[in-house]
């Protein structure tokens, strides 16, 4: 692993069934990049980021985050060592509030636990510093008006805002976005891309999968291409703009 790598995945396949969804890919991610990773439908771009988090088990190859091996660890431990992802649907629980949700997602414990939390009369330093730290986060996605509404009746992108919010709460070295531009629109866009720059300039690292291509050239220095399951080009998006592979599998 070269110094200044955060994640290193070397080699990995995945097949369902007969597909072959991840083809002998690997990827290094810059220690305070934000990189890149596009490619058409079915390119087996999610398939990576599950491989990475922990939520899909690879046949082959080995996933290194933060100098460990992490191949076949659980979600919850990935998390732990500093890596959170976001989904490609919105995975905000739609019957809780916002707040509510901040605080269901730092310890990946079930939605019993805190509905106890929440009608108990007194709490500890530990449950009011969270509250506090959720509470922050929502002020400062512009969310906090929103608190006490329901997270189901968010717009996309008011979803989308929430799900970033709420990864921030486990405090990670690494965000990876599959999608996060997905049903957003115009002015959020805006804004959640000038809060991933932001994180990005106090020292978090991002990996972001986006079909947006004006959106990874305002975010990424570096992108990779997948298609088929391999990766096929690594580069600034003026360098993939000219080359054939890449026009030929996505651009074109
Ligand atoms: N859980 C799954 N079961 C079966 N096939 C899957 C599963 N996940 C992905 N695939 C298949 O793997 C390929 C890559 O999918 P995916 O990783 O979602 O690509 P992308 O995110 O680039 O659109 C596709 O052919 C898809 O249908
Ligand atoms: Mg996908």
């Amino acid at each position: 692993m070269t110094s200044d790598a955060i994640l290193e995945v070397e080699d990995v396949s995945c097949a369902f069934g007969g597909v072959q969804a991840v083809d002998h890919a690997s990827l290094t991610i810059d220690r305070g990049s934000i990189t890149g990773l596009i490619g058409p439908n079915g390119a087996g771009k999610s398939t990576m980021v599950n491989i990475i988090s922990g939520h899909t088990k690879g046949q082959e190859g080995r996933v290194v985050f933060a100098g460990q091996e992490t191949t076949g660890l659980a979600p919850y431990q990935v998390a732990r060592r500093g890596l959170i992802r976001t989904f490609q649907l919105s995975s905000e629980f739609p019957n809780m509030t916002l707040l509510e949700n901040m605080l269901v997602a730092p310890r990946q414990v079930g939605t019993k636990f805190w509905n106890a939390m929440f009608r108990k009369s007194v709490w500890n330093r530990e449950e009011y510093a969270l509250l506090e730290k959720a509470r922050h986060l929502l002020v400062e996605f512009g969310l906090y008006k929103l608190a006490d509404e329901y997270a189901g009746n968010l717009s996309g992108g008011q979803k989308r805002l929430l799900e970033i919010a709420r990864a921030l709460m486990a405090d990670p070295t690494m965000l990876v976005l599959d999608e996060p531009m997905a049903g957003v629109s115009g002015v959020l866009i805006d804004r959640l891309v000038d809060h991933i720059l932001e994180l990005n300039r106090s020292g978090l690292t991002f990996l972001v999968i986006e079909h947006d291509l004006e959106v990874i050239d305002r975010l990424c220095e570096n992108v990779y291409v997948m298609a088929q399951g391999s990766v096929l080009a690594y580069g600034p998006m003026y360098e993939l703009r000219q080359n054939e592979s890449v026009l030929e599998a996505y651009l074109d």
